[in-house]
C-alpha cells in the first residue's frame, strides 16, 4: 500500500448513486414518482395491484391485464402446507419479523420452478412473493392470537384477501380503500437500505428468496422499517397531550432521535406524509380519536421548531395501522407486505443490469506487524 491512501470514503454512502433505476424516484425536493407518475396523481385513484403491475412491467395495465394479474396473485396466496405448519408452531417469544424472514427463506424450498433462473420464471416468482408475503403475515397474525386462519377467497383480490385473512371477516369497503392507499404509499422508495440489500444479494446472481430474505433482515432495524413500531411506543408512553412538549424536548435535550422523523433523501416534507396524515385525520373524524391526531400534530410542531425536520412515512403510518388495529409488533411486517413489490422489481432490474455490487474500502488498520507463534505469546 502506498504511503498515503487517497481513497475517498463516503460515510453511510450518503448521496452516492450505486446504480441506475427506472422504478421509483424520491425527489429530494419533496416528490415521489413511481415509474414516472407522481404519487399525488395516483394515490386514491389506483388499486395497489395496479401500481404493483406498473413497477414490475414499467407500464400501467389495461383492465384485462389488471384482472389477469389480480387473479394470478390471489391464486398464489395459498401457502404450502409445511410453511403454514411452521408458522403456526413458531415459538411465541420469537419476533414476528424473525418469523417472516425465516419463512420467506423457507418458501425457497417449495418454489414450484426450483432452480430455473430465466426472466419469465423470475417474474412468476416475483408475483408469487407479492402474494405470499402478506399471506405469511396474516397467517402469523392470526396464529399468534390463537384464531383460525381463513383460506384466501377467489372472489376477493389480494388487498381484500389480506384484510380478510387478518381480520377473519369480510372486509369493509372503507377499510379496503384505506388499505389500497396505505399499501401503495409503502410500495417502493428508491435505493433505500432494504432494497439495496436485496440488490446486493441479487447482484451475485443469487435467487430471489435469498435477496428478499436479506431485505427483510435490513428492514427490521429501528432506523428503517422498525421505526413505526417505535413511534407507537412513543405515542403510548406520552399518553397525555399536556405532557407532549416536556417529553419531546427531554428526548431532544438528551440527543435522542425522535422516531418517525428525519430522512436521508428529503430536504423538505416527505411527500407521503400528507397522504398518511389525511388518512389519520379521516380516522380521527370517523372514530373519535382526535386526541391521538392532535398529539401527533403537536409533536410535528415541536420537532420542526427545534430541529427543522419533518415526519417521515413511519410517523402517521403507525397511527393509521393502530387505527386498523394492527398490533404494533406487526407494523414492520405490514410495511414488508407491500414493499415486497419494490424489492422484487429491484431484484429483476438488478438481474438485468448484471453487475456485481462490490464496493471498495479504505483500510485504516496496521500493516507489517511482526507475527509471534501462539506458544511464544
Ligand atoms: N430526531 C432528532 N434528530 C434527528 C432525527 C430524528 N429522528 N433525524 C435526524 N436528526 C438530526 C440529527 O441529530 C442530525 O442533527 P445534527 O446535525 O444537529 O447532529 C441531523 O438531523 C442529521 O441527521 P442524520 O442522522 O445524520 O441523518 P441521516 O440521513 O443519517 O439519517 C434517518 C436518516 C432516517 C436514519 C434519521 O433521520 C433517523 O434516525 N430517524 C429516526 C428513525 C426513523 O424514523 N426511521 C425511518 C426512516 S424513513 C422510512 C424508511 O426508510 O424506513
Amino acid at each position: 500500500m502506498s504511503e498515503k491512501d487517497d481513497t475517498v470514503v463516503v460515510r453511510g454512502l450518503r448521496d452516492v448513486a450505486a446504480g441506475e433505476s427506472k422504478i421509483s424516484y424520491p425527489d429530494p425536493n419533496g416528490a415521489l414518482y413511481y415509474v414516472g407518475y407522481n404519487i399525488d396523481d395516483i394515490i386514491g385513484r389506483t388499486d395497489y395491484e395496479e401500481v404493483a403491475y406498473l413497477l414490475i412491467h414499467k407500464k400501467l395495465p389495461n383492465m384485462q391485464e389488471l384482472d389477469k394479474f389480480k387473479t394470478e396473485l390471489v391464486s398464489e396466496m395459498k401457502l404450502p402446507d409445511p410453511i403454514l405448519k411452521s408458522i403456526k408452531t413458531t415459538p411465541a417469544n420469537c419476533l414476528p419479523m424473525d418469523v417472516l424472514r425465516t419463512e420467506v427463506s423457507h418458501l425457497g424450498e417449495y418454489d414450484p420452478e426450483g432452480k430455473v433462473f430465466s426472466e419469465p420464471a423470475n417474474k412468476r416468482r416475483a408475483s408469487r412473493l407479492i402474494a405470499q408475503v402478506p399471506a405469511i403475515v396474516a397467517t402469523l397474525y392470526r396464529s399468534r392470537r390463537e384464531e383460525y386462519v381463513p383460506v384466501p377467497r377467489e372472489d376477493l383480490d389480494l388487498v381484500q384477501n389480506f384484510l380478510y385473512m387478518l381480520k377473519g371477516t369480510f372486509p369493509h369497503g372503507s377499510a379496503v380503500k384505506v388499505m389500497h392507499r396505505l399499501m401503495t404509499l409503502h410500495i417502493d422508495h428508491g435505493f433505500n437500505a432494504s432494497t439495496f440489500a436485496a440488490r446486493v444479494t441479487a447482484s451475485t446472481n443469487s435467487d430471489m428468496y435469498s435477496a428478499v430474505t436479506s431485505a427483510i433482515g435490513t428492514l427490521k432495524g429501528p432506523l428503517h422499517g422498525g421505526a413505526s413500531e417505535k413511534v407507537m411506543e412513543m405515542l403510548d408512553e406520552v399518553y397525555f397531550e399536556g405532557k407532549v412538549e416536556e417529553y419531546i424536548q427531554g428526548l431532544l435535550d438528551n440527543k435522542k432521535k425522535i422516531m418517525g422523523f428525519g430522512h436521508r433523501v428529503y430536504k423538505t416534507q416527505d411527500p407521503r406524509t400528507k397522504h398518511l396524515r389525511g388518512i389519520v385525520e379521516e380516522f380521527s373524524n370517523n372514530f373519535g380519536t382526535s386526541h391521538l391526531y392532535d398529539k401527533c400534530k403537536k409533536i410535528e410542531e415541536i420537532v420542526y421548531d427545534r430541529k427543522k425536520i419533518y415526519p417521515n412515512v413511519d410517523f402517521y403510518a403507525a397511527v393509521a395501522l393502530d387505527a386498523l388495529e394492527v398490533g404494533k409488533e406487526f407494523f414492520p411486517l405490514f410495511f414488508a407486505s407491500s414493499r415486497i413489490v419494490g424489492w422484487v422489481a429491484h431484484i429483476l432490474e438488478q438481474y438485468e443490469d448484471a453487475v456485481l455490487l462490490r464496493p471498495s474500502q479504505k483500510y485504516v488498520g496496521e500493516l507489517g506487524r511482526l507475527f509471534v507463534p501462539i506458544g511464544q505469546r
